[in-house]
């Protein structure tokens, strides 16, 4: 194995390039070590080594051992609750919930219809401010943020994708994209506009820059929002139903999108489905049934049975 510039590869890792790389992405397998590591390298001698022996490792492991924030999940839930108050009737949408998502995780929220799924993915996403308990987002408090406070921090760090897109009509595919970066401040045209072109070439839409919303497929328009949800460069990526409004086919292209944001830049993926199949390529399934979260496994198969647990067995008639 070539041997790696060690200086250089530490002077990188001190200046923040790697310490954010690893900020962003939770690597626990050594691949995805190697991945980041020969990115760095690849930078400093264009010409990657084709495996990354121990000694990369050990540089991670330096800098996760040194790194505060890395210490911390991204995510942190203790009894977060949210009751909708409906006068005479109050409803528990999220009962008291505990858990923690960590950086670069990829997670499937499931179960049946009025679970709470969406409950959960809004606070996640601070559009909803729970009624109880702690949710530390990155170590920061969010229970006690204003709605401003709330939103700053959304524009920071989480890109949303909706079921219906969301998108504007009568406008181009790389407006859309560049409408997140308007409320940004000290966001120059020329940059937003060179970073909607970016985001919609990492999407596979680097072809399609000018077409309206009407001119696009389904799929194509869920990259879009794909795109416009990366381009004030989130950490976390939720999306509630992406698949919903797709066929089959086009619902592969968008999950193996979000898969490869996952891997490949070590994205936190969070997403609401019902569809097993888009369900199965996370790599963790969270299970809500009432309010409640009833399964929270690596195991889908787990997952799925306790999906159908409670299930009224259908009557042959
Ligand atoms: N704004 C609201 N006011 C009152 N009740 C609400 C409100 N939003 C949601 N609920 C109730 O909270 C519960 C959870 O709703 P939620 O939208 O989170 O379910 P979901 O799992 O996303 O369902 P679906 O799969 O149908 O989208 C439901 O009983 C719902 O009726
Ligand atoms: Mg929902």
């Amino acid at each position: 194995m070539t041997a790696l510039p060690r200086d250089a590869l530490r002077t990188s890792v001190i200046n923040g390039e790697l310490v954010n790389a690893r900020r962003r992405a939770h690597l626990s397998a050594q691949w995805r070590v190697s991945l980041l590591a020969s990115r760095v390298y690849d930078k400093l001698t264009e010409a990657p080594p084709k495996t990354i022996g121990l000694f990369e490792l050990d540089m991670l492991r330096f800098d996760e051992k040194h790194s505060e924030s890395n210490r911390n999940p991204l995510i942190r839930l203790r009894d977060v609750s949210r009751v909708y108050d409906l006068g005479e009737v109050k409803v528990d949408a999220l009962k008291p919930t505990s858990l923690d998502i960590e950086r670069g995780e990829y997670v499937a929220l499931m179960g049946p219809s009025g679970s709470g799924k969406s409950t959960l993915m809004n606070t996640l996403g601070c559009l909803d401010r729970p009624t109880g308990g702690s949710y530390l987002l990155d170590g920061e408090e969010i229970v006690d943020m204003t709605r401003d406070e709330r939103a700053r921090i959304r524009n920071r760090q989480i890109g949303f994708v909706f079921q219906n897109f969301n998108l504007l009509n009568r406008t181009s595919a790389l407006e859309n994209v560049e409408v997140p970066l308007l409320y940004a401040k000290n966001v120059l045209a020329r940059e937003r506009r060179e970073r909607a072109v970016e985001q919609l070439g990492r999407v596979g839409l680097g072809d399609r820059l000018h077409h309206y919303t009407t001119q696009l497929s389904g799929g194509q328009q869920q990259r879009v929002a794909i795109a416009r949800a990366l381009v004030n460069r989130p950490s976390i990526l939720l999306a509630d139903e992406p698949t919903g409004n797709l066929d089959s086919r086009t619902s592969n292209e968008v999950i193996n999108l979000f898969r490869q944001l996952n891997v490949e830049e070590g994205i936190t993926v969070i997403l609401v489905t019902h569809d097993q199949d888009v369900a199965r390529n996370a790599s963790r399934t969270i299970v809500l049934r009432d309010g409640e979260v009833i399964a929270d496994t690596t195991d889908f198969s787990q997952a799925l049975q306790s999906l159908h647990s409670h299930e009224p067995v259908q009557s042959a008639c």
